[in-house]
């Protein structure tokens, strides 16, 4: 059969609630769940800000959510965005979560911000790798997480 290799990027609007919210529901283990929001609500609040922003990855349909990301600056609280992202469990290993972070980092940085953070669990191998690959560079850690941040 052939196999279908084109993915879309973009942000999330209003119409890609529920899906998102499956994504997160069904795309994570139980570790990782904690790291990304947990319920409708928790998602519909990034939707509801003009100053965090999320963005899926999709096949050819519109709704196929493969991956996920988000940048939140807390509705504007802090200067410098956070970010996270996540790939379906299902869609690993095929570079769509550099690809996504990448997306996101021309976007907040068309936006005007100076620099990004986050924060990742030190036993994370591949996201760690992930974020050097792109820049970021660690400045801060404890026991549990490593704070990595990227200049423009
Ligand atoms: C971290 C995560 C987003 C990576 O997504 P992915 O699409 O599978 O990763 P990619 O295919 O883009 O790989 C990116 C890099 O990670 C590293 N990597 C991937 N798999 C790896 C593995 N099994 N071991 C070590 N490093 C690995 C590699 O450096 C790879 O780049 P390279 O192949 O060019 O050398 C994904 O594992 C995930 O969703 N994890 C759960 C959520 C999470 O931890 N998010 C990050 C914290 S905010």
């Amino acid at each position: 059969m052939e196999q279908n290799n084109t993915y879309y990027f973009r942000r999330v609007s209003q119409e890609d609630l529920e899906g998102v919210y499956t994504l997160l529901s069904t795309g994570l283990d139980e570790v990782e769940r904690k790291y990304f929001p947990c319920t409708i609500e928790e998602v519909q609040i990034i939707l509801n800000s003009n100053k965090d922003y999320a963005y899926v990855i999709t096949d050819d349909c519109p709704s196929n959510f493969l991956a996920y990301g988000h940048m939140r600056t807390f509705n504007g609280k802090y200067e410098t965005p956070a970010l996270g992202i996540m790939v379906s469990r299902y869609f690993r290993g095929l570079h769509l979560g550099k690809i996504l972070c990448n997306y996101m980092l021309c976007d907040i940085y068309a936006m005007g911000y100076k620099d990004v953070m986050l924060k990742v669990n030190n036993q994370n191998r591949q996201a760690l790798q992930l974020y050097l690959d792109l820049g970021f560079v660690m400045y801060n850690w404890d026991s549990d997480f490593i704070c990595m941040k990227k200049k423009f």
